[in-house]
């Protein structure tokens, strides 16, 4: 088993033979994806009286390997927060973490804060556009994270088609990014993401802009990934079947200034099929969620 080592290329040869290889999701000790702490995360855009308070107080940890998701109403910071996790911004106040816990720490609060950076070294972030590149073709897309590396553009664009044939689409290297359909524009922009080698994956709103049977198809397709590849998700959503269906534990924010209401673990077994979505459980879990953001509006509006 190859090990991670802060040389991206290594990480990237690991993604990669663990998407070819192994159909395990168990990482070794050695090898294991990042966790994410954040602390008092506070956020702030201009000063003054024209000032927005997007964050305020927000605590949230994902340990390694977790898929977590964060929902709440549009406007309420979810964006923000994850570029901050991301390493593209600072918070105003509180302390971000993309990492292993410090030696001997106890809880998130005796974790350090890390600088921005770090956190861009650490992650890779799938903003909610998928940004793919219009005038360079899916192939070349693909393949960015690879020659930025500084692989021969050869050799980046062999292992890019290898994985674009594993996320389903294959036989479209050559097609430009606005033939594709939007599930396909996301294979191809999670695929751009899953190549810089990085063990943990901010993602905003990836399936936002799909019909909703593309979306449970990539849902469905998005957890087989997680598992081939052992890596830690953040996820952001505004959609609490998703969220569910996904994640392992989802943070419930208040309306703007976001911060967190309600913590809910979801205890249904994997692998989950999209027929978890009419048992007796998921319904629980999802007027849980619910409650907790009409509460979250009910506080703000006083
Ligand atoms: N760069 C920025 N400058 C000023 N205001 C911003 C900036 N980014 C976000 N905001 C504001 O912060 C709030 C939260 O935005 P965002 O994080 O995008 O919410 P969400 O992703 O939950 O819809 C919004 O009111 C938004 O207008
Ligand atoms: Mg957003």
């Amino acid at each position: 088993m190859s090990t991670i080592t802060t040389d991206g290329r290594a990480a990237t040869v690991t993604a990669l033979e663990r998407t070819r290889g192994s159909t395990t999701s168990v990482p070794s000790s050695g090898d294991a994806p990042p966790a994410i702490t954040v602390t008092g995360g506070a956020k702030s855009f201009g000063r003054g009286a024209g000032a927005v308070r997007a964050l305020a107080g927000v605590d949230l940890t994902v340990a390694p390997g977790e898929f977590v998701s964060l929902v709440g109403a549009s406007g309420c910071g979810k964006s923000t927060l994850l570029r901050i996790v991301a390493g593209l911004d600072e918070p105003s106040e509180g302390r971000v973490r993309v990492g292993a816990p410090m030696q001997g720490a106890t809880d998130a609060s005796s974790d350090e804060a890390m600088p921005a950076r770090d956190r861009l070294t650490a992650c890779a972030y799938m903003p909610q556009r998928d940004m793919l590149l219009p005038w360079r073709t899916v192939l070349d897309n693909a393949a960015l994270p690879l020659e930025y590396q500084g692989l021969p553009r050869r050799t980046a664009r062999r292992e890019a088609s290898l994985l674009l044939e594993q996320f389903g689409v294959g036989g479209f290297d050559h097609a430009w990014p606005a033939a594709l359909s939007g599930g396909m524009r996301q294979r191809v922009a999670l695929a751009r993401t899953t190549l810089t080698g990085k063990r943990a994956l901010l993602l905003d709103e990836p399936f936002g802009a799909l019909d909703a049977l593309t979306r449970l198809e990539m849902q469905g397709w998005l957890l087989e990934v997680w598992t081939r590849l052992g890596v830690t998700v953040l996820l952001v959503t505004h959609d609490l079947d998703e969220a569910l269906y996904l994640s392992d534990r989802v943070y419930v924010m208040s309306a703007r200034p976001g911060w967190i209401v309600d913590e809910v673990a979801v205890a249904l077994p994997r692998p989950r099929g999209e027929e978890i979505v009419t048992t007796p459980e998921f319904a629980r879990l999802k007027g849980r969620l619910l409650a907790a953001i009409r509460g979250a509006g009910r506080r703000e509006e006083r």
